[in-house]
């Protein structure tokens, strides 16, 4: 097997070694004012989780069962003894699905079909929440007032006001929070970050990066499982906070990543696992000051999936966002063409070239005299694994230390998410301030940020 190659290449010289160590200098002062503007007050009593010493057995509950639910349950039954944990309940709103997850986990695992109930049960430390995009942020806040610590799947939520809601209840209950946007555990990212950190590649300037998918039967026309009928599913609770509601519906139940009342399509269901590492590798995520997005259904790939209604999310949509310190940040995501942009974060002296496990920096060449070329390769761990994802989220509860995709990278990225969707849907660039956390256009018009209810998605 080839080896780890995470020393880079070096070239000395005295001139050479005196640019580079003030740059280094210069780039550790910028970087010491990281997550140091609060977004929200500290104005609730702290939350009645328990204190988990090293040793302690981390007890957890699942919230959501479906197919992404099912990944952690079974990840973290195969990881149990390494992470020292034991699973004690799952929570679904279909009967069909608790059954079945309490079959994998066994050993008297509970079932609830609230997840209320779940969050009462006060042996459970820390809960895995993977339900639809719009219930993140009720179950994810009532989990962390109720002292759980979360891993919640990406993305943070459905909705820009939620996802305040979400960090101001994290911070305040001093809870740990991981976001299931499992690539940023890979070590190509933190590799870029200490990069980025140490000033090698000068002030970042344009970051990118694609998630591309091509789906000619239209991307998330999932099959329909006959399990899933009115009498399983609690269809009412299923779709409470969206204002949208209809009788029990087996093609958004199974295939709601299509339509807008449930989700934000690619932007919440593929730009997460682009925005967290690009913006964790900046060392220092912003909020943004203007974002803009361009989507569109061109191809209407439906059309070919028989009984299916037509996806109101775009086929292809490409965003930008502007952030205080100059940095852009581009993404396109596409479910019909598979070719994307290379993944690269350009800063002004230097680029990074991100490969799935490695990192090459190339200084531009007027900036050779000071920077060397470095290169790594086979970096582990690789391949966006979900249980280092897990790994580290449990590590962190212990040492409580804050994890790799924690709430302050989280919340920044989500409103980027939350910025493009609006921009897409109102056809218009927002702008935001982040200390009023104001959304106006480049008019000066106030923009309300879109909620349950907003576009004519009826009560
Ligand atoms: N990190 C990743 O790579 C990744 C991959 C796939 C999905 N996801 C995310 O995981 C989440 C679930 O996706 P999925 O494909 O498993 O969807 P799914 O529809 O298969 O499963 C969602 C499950 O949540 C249940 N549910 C809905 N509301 C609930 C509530 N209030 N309480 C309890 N259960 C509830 C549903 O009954 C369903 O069983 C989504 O947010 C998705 O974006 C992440």
């Amino acid at each position: 097997m080839t080896k780890p190659n995470t020393q880079p290449a070096t070239g000395a010289g005295t001139r050479r070694e005196f640019i580079k160590k003030a740059t280094t200098a210069a780039a550790v002062v910028a970087s010491t004012n990281l997550f140091k503007t609060p977004v929200y007050g500290q104005n609730q009593a702290p939350s009645p989780g328990r204190v988990i010493g090293a040793n302690d057995r981390i007890v957890v509950g699942f919230i959501g069962v479906g197919k992404q639910g099912m990944a952690h349950v079974n990840s973290q039954k195969e990881n149990a003894a390494d992470n020292n944990i034991s699973m004690a309940a799952v929570c679904d709103l279909s009967k069909y699905r608790v059954a079945e997850a309490q079959k994998t986990i066994g050993g008297g695992c509970k079932g609830y079909d609230d997840h209320r109930k779940l969050l009462e049960n006060k042996d459970i430390d820390a809960v895995t929440i993977a339900t639809v995009d719009h219930w993140h942020a009720g179950c994810g806040i009532d989990a962390v007032n109720a002292g759980k610590h979360v891993y919640g799947e990406k993305p943070m939520t459905r909705y820009l006001g939620e996802a305040f809601a979400y960090a101001e209840a994290v911070r305040n209950n001093k809870r740990i929070f991981q976001i299931g946007a499992q690539i940023c555990s890979d070590a190509s990212w933190q590799k870029a970050a200490e990069l980025i950190k140490g000033g090698k590649i000068g002030p970042v300037i344009l970051a990118q990066d694609s998630y591309p998918r091509n789906a000619p039967k239209g991307e998330w026309n999932y099959d329909i499982e006959a399990w899933a009928t009115a009498d399983d599913v609690n269809w009412d609770m299923w779709q409470k906070p969206v204002h949208h509601k209809t009788a029990f519906d087996k093609d958004a139940y199974f295939r709601w990543r299509k339509y807008y009342p449930y989700c934000a399509g690619t932007l919440g269901d593929l730009v997460p696992h682009r925005l967290h590492p690009l913006m964790l590798a900046t060392g220092m995520p912003e909020f943004p000051t203007r974002v803009v997005a361009l989507g569109n259904n061109p191809i209407h790939t439906d059309k070919n999936t028989p009984g299916t209604p037509e996806r109101d999310v775009p086929e292809q949509i490409e965003i930008i966002a502007e952030f205080p310190s100059g940095l852009h940040i581009l993404v396109t995501t596409s479910t019909i063409n598979w070719n994307g942009l290379p993944s690269v974060i350009r800063g002004h002296k230097a680029v990074l070239e991100m490969g799935v496990d490695s990192v090459d920096l190339k200084p531009q060449k007027e900036f050779s005299e000071e920077i060397d070329p470095e290169s790594y390769t086979h970096l582990v761990p690789s391949g966006q694994k979900i249980p280092e994802m897990e790994k580290n989220w449990f590590n962190c509860i212990r040492t409580n230390t804050q994890p790799y995709g924690n709430i302050e990278l989280a919340v920044r990225v989500q409103t980027v998410i939350a910025l493009a969707e609006m921009s897409q849907r109102l056809n218009v660039m927002c702008l935001f301030d982040e200390k009023s956390k104001k959304i106006t256009t480049g008019d000066g018009k106030v923009l309300e940020a879109l909620t349950y209810g907003s576009m004519g998605e009826k009560s």
